[in-house]
């Protein structure tokens, strides 16, 4: 790769690439942070997916909760407030909000206003803290799934292994997914072999791609991306050398995780994230561990040489545009198969009652707000949030 190439990046900075891009943050799991960033008592500002939350951590029971950051009394942001206990104190005027986002308390008074703010569903995983967004923008008691167990991580048999964070990419977050069924650029943008974390070409080596992608038969929302790559030297593969990688798309893109599988000696799961702070930029994390039979430098080079495969792409990523209608060639992989299959994360997962006025018997989404049952639920005139 050419010195000149590398200095491209983002080009093309104004609106005019966004608008090229269906509008709306697809409906999936996404990581907020890493469970070791918050202790118990913390509080965090996280500012994506075309909202303003606030995550914070229960000083009695340690869980994590994501909340709509904005006060309903008078905006001030919860973000600056302090966690008291189970519940999170507004830094304004000291009102307390459960993790479920219901008002618990306010100072000198016991009359308490039937006001809250959204609660979303999170989950703990793999040292991550996932949430589930809906396009919709609203908060579900229950998402459409659940984070995908990996059973060597959650037993301990895999290894933490290391993490990676890049400054944010500027790129949509579809691009990911496309990547993946666009096997004409193998050659062109991952046909040489770099040097790990790099993109320094290591001279007469190459890289031969062969890959794959399929939706899986049982659960919809995955998909698979299969690569096998071995190394090429002076033009000629060397089968021997290679290595097979399954990536699994999991939903829209935002928690993807690649398996490696090296033979004879095991397998390392590394896990890319995006999260998307505007509809053009990825907050973008890496995470890994692998079986402690894999050689740690083993490991190194392997997700090393993948970051820097991932490098190559960054730079188109950051200059594309969304071709609805693309020129496509017999050469080209499944776009129409993945675009079908990516169509499903543009639909909302509410509840079909969630209209409904017949009373609730669980927490639903009402107007905005999580509510319990009908018979705690304030009028739907008070719960409106944009009441002022
Ligand atoms: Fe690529």
């Amino acid at each position: 790769m050419s010195k000149s190439r590398q200095h491209r990046n983002h080009e093309f900075t104004g609106p005019a690439r966004a608008s090229t891009y269906r509008e709306g943050y697809p409906s999936g799991w996404y990581r907020l942070l890493n469970l070791s960033e918050l202790k118990p008592g913390d509080v965090r500002a996280v500012d994506c997916l075309g909202k303003n939350l606030v995550v914070f951590r229960s000083e009695d029971s340690g869980a994590y909760k994501v909340l709509d950051a904005h006060c309903p009394h008078q905006g001030a942001s919860l973000a600056g407030g302090e966690v008291q206990g189970d519940n999170l104190a507004c830094p304004f005027h000291h009102w307390c909000f459960g993790g479920d986002g219901r008002l618990k308390k306010i100072p000198h008074t016991d009359k308490l206003p039937r006001v809250g703010v959204r609660s979303y569903p999170v989950r703990e995983h793999c040292g991550m803290l996932w949430m589930f967004h809906d396009i919709s923008g609203e908060a579900l008691e229950t998402p459409p799934y659940e984070p995908e167990p990996i059973p060597e991580i959650e037993d301990g048999t895999f290894r933490y292994r290391g993490s990676h964070t890049v400054p944010d990419v500027h790129m949509h977050l579809s691009e990911f997914c496309e990547n993946s069924v666009d096997f004409q650029h193998f050659d062109v943008l991952h046909g040489d072999l770099t040097w790990p974390w790099t993109q320094i070409k290591i001279p007469w080596f190459g890289v031969q791609h062969e890959p794959g992608w399929y939706v899986d038969e049982d659960e919809g929302h995955k998909a698979y991306f299969t690569d096998f790559a071995c190394v090429k030297f002076r033009g000629t593969p060397y089968p021997k050398s290679g290595a097979n990688a399954r990536i699994t798309l999991f939903g829209p893109g935002g928690t993807v995780w690649f398996r490696f599988s090296l033979p004879e000696l095991g397998d390392i799961i590394l896990f890319q994230t995006h999260l998307p702070k505007e509809p053009l930029r990825q907050e973008i994390r890496f995470r890994w561990f692998a079986d402690p039979k894999v050689p740690r430098i083993l490991v190194w080079w392997v997700v090393g040489h993948w970051i820097s495969q991932w490098k190559a792409d960054v730079e188109i990523w950051e200059n594309k545009i969304y071709r609805e209608r693309p020129t496509l060639i017999a050469l080209d992989g499944p776009v129409h198969k993945m675009r079908r299959w990516y169509k499903q994360f543009y639909v909302s997962s509410l509840p079909a009652e969630h209209a409904d006025a017949a009373p609730a018997k669980t927490t639903k989404v009402r107007n905005g707000l999580n509510v319990l049952n009908e018979s705690q639920a304030p009028s739907a005139a008070v719960l409106s949030p944009r009441e002022d």
